[in-house]
């Protein structure tokens, strides 16, 4: 099969190659499923410029999300997966199967019936994202009736972070750096959109609400005292990216505030977590909550452009097409 590959880690332009390798065969409690969108995200280009310490076995196909076709599945798994439209999570985590390829295997669970009308390269859009956000909004419970800040509403995990919790009957404030950003936020249904780049951002935010249920984070350094500016006791300030430098944390604040900081990193989030999630994810999406971002379309012989795109903060998704 036709797969983007890397064996060793290192710029996109320079590692990034396209090969034949082998079609993989699914083994006891997998699917094989016939890629037709592959999501690029952050951790795809991170993990190849070097941040994952896992040596590479041999090769590596880049890419965690993905959407395709069940076309074989392996011992004690339902036969009848067959041919079934499906989402995939996590599919490069530990393994080598990434999505930017013609097929790959993936562990059973990890493939997930994608709603009848929901797009391939929407369902390639979701894993990473939205999986992330489900975890920052409800490791700590439920947030109907809560009152959630969503720090980049126009980022990828930012957008499902409105969408989830706005599904979940939460209220929803959110920052952006533009107008184009405030008009992706604001069609993700949050009800507050501000531009922290602008005087009086933070005013707005506190008129919204004096004190957030929780505070999904994309940018803890930056935000700590806007966030720590709106907490108390009840509130959880979720961390799940380390992009800018760490924060010097103010203790004596933090106490202050009774703050809640929870810091999330997908990869050794507990699996059954991890399930409930995506079980979350599909449900919210057959309930027609979740909508896509803009896409930016690549070829698979242009896999290296792609995560250049994303390293670039491309606004929106970047998805290769495998159809
Ligand atoms: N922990 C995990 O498991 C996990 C999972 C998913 C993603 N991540 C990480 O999370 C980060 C975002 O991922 P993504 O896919 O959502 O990327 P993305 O689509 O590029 O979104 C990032 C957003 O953050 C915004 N942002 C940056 N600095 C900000 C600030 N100070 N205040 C408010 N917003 C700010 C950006 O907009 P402006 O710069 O215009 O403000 C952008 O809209 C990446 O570093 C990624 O590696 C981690």
């Amino acid at each position: 099969m036709r797969a983007a590959v890397y064996d060793r880690r290192g710029p996109a332009a320079e590692v990034l190659r396209i090969a034949d390798v082998p079609r993989p065969e699914p083994g006891a409690g997998e699917v094989r499923v016939r890629v037709q969108a592959s999501g690029v995200n952050p951790t795809d280009w991170k993990s190849r410029a070097g941040a994952t310490p896992r040596p590479i076995d041999e090769f590596q196909i880049p890419n965690q999300d993905g959407a395709g076709v069940i076309d074989a599945v392996g011992e004690g798994v339902d036969r009848g997966r067959l041919g079934q439209r499906v989402w995939l999570w996590m599919a490069a985590a530990g393994r080598r199967w990434g999505t930017a390829a013609e097929w790959t295997v993936v562990p059973a669970e990890r493939a997930v019936g994608l709603p009848d009308g929901v797009s391939m390269e929407f369902g390639a859009s979701l894993g990473v994202p939205a999986i992330t956000a489900h975890r920052c909004l409800f490791a700590d419970g439920p947030v109907d009736g809560k009152a959630v800040l969503v720090a980049g509403g126009a980022g990828a995990v930012g957008h499902f972070a409105i969408e989830l919790a706005k599904w979940s009957g939460a209220r929803v404030a959110t920052t952006v750096s533009s107008p184009e950003k405030a008009k992706l936020a604001a069609q993700a249904g949050a009800d507050l959109v501000v531009n922290y780049t602008e005087a009086g951002a933070a005013d707005q935010i506190r008129a919204f609400a004096p004190r957030f249920d929780r505070i999904v984070e994309v940018a803890l350094g930056p935000n700590l005292e806007l966030d720590l500016s709106v907490s108390g006791p009840e509130t959880v300030v979720v961390t799940y990216a380390a992009d800018g430098p760490d924060p010097v944390l103010p203790v004596r604040a933090c106490m202050t505030a009774n703050v809640t900081l929870r810091f999330i990193l997908l990869y050794t989030v507990p699996e059954p977590a991890l399930r409930q999630a995506a079980d979350d994810v599909t449900a919210a999406l057959r309930g027609g909550a979740l909508t896509p971002l803009p896409v930016h379309h690549f070829r698979l012989g242009d896999c290296a452009a792609a995560h250049e795109a994303v390293e670039g903060r491309a606004v929106g998704k970047v998805i290769i097409d495998l159809a």
